[in-house]
């Protein structure tokens, strides 16, 4: 017997019970041989607490490295990198004592105005799952666990301890629940944590559906499931649904509903003997994990936090090539952001950085010899005065051979718990940076901010734009790096930037109503759906800019079994080295599904020096071609053609090739409410009825030609039986389908 077991063995059904509930806000219950474990929250820096706690970040925390959150990590479209964050969040947490951290957060990004897009990575799934497993992969490798996070369905703040997210069977499959399942499968994070939202109508936390049939007997998850932090409405219902740890605790009190429901004899023992066993292992696991000594140095830390903010920046546009700056050149350096970063987001996650750098302050240093100026321009201070500050800002501009205008938005624009009303940039930093490019129109524009803001004003001008999302601590040095040509800018964009919110697939959804939003988008989220209505974008999905540029030479695609290998052949035809990031987009035409135009299969990065060609290899498994079939309950790849697409963006592909892939096509019972056109494309029932169909038709129309036509084919096959079933000869219907349906696997109908 199992070390575990047999500690199990020695608690009372009150212990077990205790077991499923934290101790206070951040700890799990000991329970004889079963130890209590640290959790704590996450993402992109440990937010450990000590004395008062809360799940908002509005009491302090210890010191500790603020990396890049994930809206900037995801921008470096680097899964090795994005490794070497979570090993280094695990030294601190092993450091801190803490055995479990919250995160990934690995939510699409279906809304831009989300609250918190800022702490997730994509509107894409394949980027959210690949960064997300390679963060609980780095972070598991320092003995420390993660809690991948929110499970599931979590896209927005608005009424999220409430509201049900209402999304049909395929976009949940193939959108929402995509990168959860990735990570799951191929990273096995410790925790899971249920979110605060319904799924389709029932609570996360008590939904069997989602924490049991999915996550553990499709997708094999072996760890714990965890409430997020109030997510609980009903533990026993909960318990009964998958829900192993109801976090935080609340002194016993709903411990106690799942002790009566055990004696009463509704709740099954064996259900909370479960759910204890699964957090018995995860503690014990986390207790042997345990490296006290582990020790870490903030400087290399924080070298880490600004080689990965300098990997985020997306340089989106330069028409003018103003960057990278010369250091003798006179800089007016405006905007408050510039003097006072926003480096990160609001609530949970928020991280009390070691250290921050100042991106004012590193620009001097990289411009030791030149004039600075600094001008503010606007304020989140409203007692200030604009017009005074605008104009300052104006003539410091003016004056100047280059101005940079750090233009962004502030805390309270946008926070974990709320969503904003619009995507706009406010309208007095717009007015300033009219302002300084009508008497400086070598102007570079560098963005923070955590959800998409709209840059159709920003790019009415000249202004070279830089994005630098949130960067975390580093951020104002791997800026200045940037700037100044230090770093050749290499991130991509991992959410579209759109031309207007009244573009964005979730427009007239969003946040819903009355505990109710409804997904009516399906599987059209973010670029798939602008490519399905050729929307114009301000700047598409992938698109990011560099000092250099890049060909692409060849491509080449050929399926092997499982996979598909692709070649890309990349040159860089400038005068920099440079990182190129080639993204593979699939399209098939034909599906006997709806499809995006094309969708994202892969991705792989280069570096290349001036003239240089290197080769990228992308290996892509076939479940990137694969769409899930509710009424077959499973996964189908169709056999077929299909294209694959190399690009720099999704909306600048560069060559692309065809691949044959073996497949299936989806077969269904056949019975009396199949259309005459499943039954002819059936192999064995098309045949068999090809001929009868044939002439009853002729009979019917004298048409030479049997042309069924859409209308024919959608006929329900039992109605064109019964209005002309004397034609069929006796039994033969029932004979003909019920030897189609066992060829297709479908058992007889015991009706
Ligand atoms: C918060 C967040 C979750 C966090 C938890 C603990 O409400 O939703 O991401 O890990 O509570 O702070």
């Amino acid at each position: 017997m199992s070390d575990i077991t047999s500690a199990l063995e020695e608690l009372t059904i009150d212990q077990k019970a205790a077991l499923g509930s934290g101790s206070d806000f951040w700890t799990t219950t000991a329970a004889g041989r079963v130890p209590s474990i640290l959790m704590t929250d996450g993402p992109h820096g440990l937010r450990k607490q000590e004395g008062a706690t809360d799940h908002l970040a509005l009491s302090g925390s210890l010191p500790a490295t603020c990396f890049p959150p994930a809206v900037a990590l995801s921008q470096t479209w680097d899964p090795a990198l994005v490794h070497r964050v979570g090993e280094a969040l695990g030294r601190e947490c092993q450091a801190a004592g803490v055995h479990v951290l919250l995160g990934p957060g690995v939510n699409i990004k279906r809304d831009p105005r989300n609250g918190r897009n800022f702490e997730y990575f994509s509107e894409d799934p394949l980027v959210s799952g690949t960064l997300g497993a390679a963060w609980v992969s780095g972070i598991q490798s320092m003995g420390v666990g993660a809690s991948l996070k929110h499970f599931a369905a979590n896209n927005q703040e608005t009424d999220r301890m409430r509201v049900s997210a209402d999304i049909d069977p395929r976009p949940l499959r193939e959108i929402y629940l995509r990168a959860f399942q990735k990570v799951v499968e191929e990273a096995q994070p410790w925790t899971v944590m249920c979110s605060y939202n319904r799924v389709n109508g029932v609570h996360a936390s008590q939904n069997r559906w989602l924490l049991t049939e999915v996550l553990r007997e499709q997708w094999g998850f072996e760890g714990v499931v965890v409430s997020d932090w109030g997510a609980v409405a009903d533990r026993v219902a909960a318990v009964e649904a998958g829900l192993d740890l109801q976090m935080p605790g609340n002194d016993g009190f709903d411990d106690a509903k799942v002790i009566a429901a055990v004696h009463e004899g509704s709740l099954d023992p064996a259900v909370v003997t479960l759910a204890a066993d699964r957090v018995a292992r995860i503690a014990h696991r986390a207790e042997a994990a345990r490296r006290p000594d582990t020790a870490w140095d903030a400087a290399d830390h924080h070298d880490l936090a600004r080689e990965v903010a300098s990997r985020a920046i997306v340089l989106l546009r330069d028409d003018q090539k103003i960057l990278p700056l010369d250091p003798a050149q006179r800089l007016a350096v405006i905007g408050e952001f510039a003097a006072r970063p926003r480096y990160q987001g609001g609530g949970s996650s928020h991280v009390n950085a070691i250290r921050v750098d100042v991106a004012l302050d590193e620009i001097r240093d990289r411009a030791p010899h030149t004039e600075v100026a600094y001008a503010a321009g606007f304020s989140s201070d409203q007692r200030a005065d604009p017009a005074a500050l605008s104009a300052e800002a104006v003539r410091a501009a003016a004056d100047a051979d280059v101005a940079v205008v750090f233009l962004g938005l502030f805390d309270g624009q946008e926070s974990e718990g709320a969503d904003r009303a619009d995507i706009e940039l406010p309208a007095d930093q717009l007015a300033l940076l009219d302002a300084v490019v009508a008497v400086q129109p070598r102007t570079v524009v560098v963005l923070s901010h955590g959800g998409v803001v709209r840059l159709a004003p920003v790019v009415a001008g000249p202004a070279a734009i830089l994005d630098g999302a949130l960067l975390g601590q580093a951020g104002g040095s791997a800026l200045a790096d940037v700037l100044f040509g230090i770093v050749n800018p290499s991130g991509r964009l991992t959410e579209t930037v759109p031309e207007r919110l009244q573009d964005v697939p979730s427009f007239t959804n969003f946040p819903g109503e009355r505990m109710h939003v409804r997904y009516g988008e399906g599987i059209l989220v973010g670029y798939r759906w602008y490519d399905a209505r050729a929307i114009d974008v301000t700047f598409p999905f992938g698109h990011g800019l560099s000092y250099t540029s890049f060909a692409y030479d060849s491509l080449k695609a050929e399926a092997h079994g499982d996979t598909v290998d692709v070649r890309v052949t990349v040159r860089n035809t400038g005068e920099r080295a440079g990182r190129e990031i080639v993204q593979l987009y699939a399209s098939r035409d034909g599906s006997a599904v709806a499809r995006a135009p094309r969708w994202l299969v892969g991705f792989g990065a280069v570096d290349l020096a001036p003239g240089e060609s290197g080769e990228v290899g992308i290996t892509v498994p076939r479940r990137e071609f694969e769409y899930w079939d509710e009424e077959l309950q499973r996964w189908l790849v169709e056999g077929g053609e299909y294209r694959i697409a190399a690009g720099a963006s999704s909306r600048d592909i560069r060559l692309s090739d065809t691949v044959e892939l073996q497949g299936e096509t989806a077969r269904y019972r056949l019975g009396p409410d199949s259309s005459i056109g499943e039954i002819l494309r059936d192999p064995i029932a098309g045949p068999a009825f090809q001929e009868v169909f044939a002439a009853m038709f002729e009979q019917f129309s004298g048409a030479e030609e049997t042309d069924y036509g859409p209308m024919l084919d959608s006929l329900p096959f039992g109605r064109f039986v019964s209005t002309t079933g004397s034609a069929l000869p006796a039994g033969m219907v029932d004979d003909v389908l019920a030897r189609a349906n066992a060829a297709n696997g479908f058992e007889e109908n015991r009706t």
